[in-house]
């Protein structure tokens, strides 16, 4: 009789799934999956920290220097060198481009295998931090240029949406899990502390076509652009089908999570203040749109689909409204005048 195996359930984690999905790229030479693993590696790091936040609050009030935001600050620029520390020895990398880094970092000067950019917001929704809050990272993977130079910089990273090669992000939440896509699809990954591997959790995630929350903060309503504005009364009276509840997290990739996997929309309007909307373009919107649409969703910038705007600058702003297809839609219908 055949022993029983103690694992009941076969256990991929995201370095399997990596080489498996790299096979669809000609010529694939695990250099990918290398590339991939400095995020999955960076991000395990993130999060050890992230889970410790409070007790680096505790010891610095025994005297260690520390004032109120430091711990927030601190773990900004923590997650950014983790990334940077972890991508910048992968030789497959050119351009490393951060939220926190006014310019992109130019890598592996003269090899010609540096093929890639990586472009990130390696802490999204900081101010949630000390207030025990989901926090995460995002990332985007550009392919380099037919013909781009090292110091071709711009060249690098000012690429459509639609030209990722792979995008996601990581949420450090209840639990810590990796949501990626190659354009094959959109699989989650949660972070199994006690092995401390990302493993297999949400194969093929497709978003709802409807859900029954929208997300946005309110308290700029009254500075949002008209079409907008009706749009989240339809969505609150009822008038596409149902009332709408709403959900606001303030970290953009807890918040977009949630609308993946549960459906509805999230939004960041144009306002009076900040005119082409808070987020960034390059970090924030092109990798959850990336995803949204590899599951199933749309997302737009009241105009254009993100993912064919032409960037002009590496930390441009866009507005932003990601959803399921049905409320994507109802809002077309709104900034179109119907
Ligand atoms: P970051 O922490 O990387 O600067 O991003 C914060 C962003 C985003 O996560 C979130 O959706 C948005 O800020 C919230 O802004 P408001 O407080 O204006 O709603
Ligand atoms: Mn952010
Ligand atoms: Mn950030």
């Amino acid at each position: 009789m055949e022993p029983q195996s103690p694992i009941e359930q076969p256990l991929i984690t995201v370095q399997q799934h990596i080489l498996q999905e790299q096979k669809r790229f000609p010529g694939a030479s695990g250099e990918f999956s290398w590339l991939l693993s400095g995020i999955t590696l960076a991000t395990k790091m993130i999060q050890a920290q992230v889970r410790r936040a409070g007790l680096t609050d505790i010891l610095g009030a025994h005297g260690q220097v520390n004032v109120q935001g430091e711990v927030q600050q601190k773990l900004d620029v923590y997650a950014n060198e983790a990334l940077l520390h972890c991508l910048r020895i992968r030789e497959s990398i050119g351009i490393l481009a951060s939220e926190e880094n006014e310019r992109p970092m130019t890598v592996h000067y003269n090899s010609p295998n540096a093929r890639y950019a990586v472009v990130f917001d390696p802490l999204d929704g900081s101010s949630n931090i000390d207030v025990n809050v989901s926090v995460g990272t995002t990332f985007s993977i550009l392919r380099r240029p037919e013909g781009a130079g090292l110091d071709d910089v711009e060249r690098w990273v000012l690429q459509p949406g639609a030209r990722q090669v792979a995008a996601g992000y990581v949420v450090y939440g209840s639990s810590t899990i990796l949501v990626y896509s190659v354009g094959n699809g959109v699989h989650g990954f949660t972070l199994e502390p006690s092995i401390g591997a990302y493993v297999l959790s949400h194969e093929n995630i497709r978003m709802p076509p409807e859900g029954k929350f929208y997300s946005v903060n309110e308290a700029y309503y009254d500075s949002f652009p008209a079409p907008y504005r009706e749009y989240l009364n339809r969505l609150r009276r009822g008038e596409l089908g149902r009332r709408y509840a709403s959900r606001y997290i303030g970290s953009m990739v807890a918040d977009f999570h949630r609308t993946l996997l549960k459906g509805g929309v999230f939004l960041y309007p144009p306002t009076t203040e900040n005119p082409l909307g808070k987020l960034r373009l390059l970090y924030e919107a092109n990798p959850v749109a990336f995803i949204a649409e590899q599951a199933g969703g749309l997302a737009t910038d009241g105009r254009l689909r993100i993912l064919d705007i032409e960037p002009e600058s590496i930390h441009q702003r866009t507005p932003l409204a990601v959803g399921g297809t049905s409320e994507m839609e109802a809002l077309a219908r709104v900034l179109h005048g119907a």
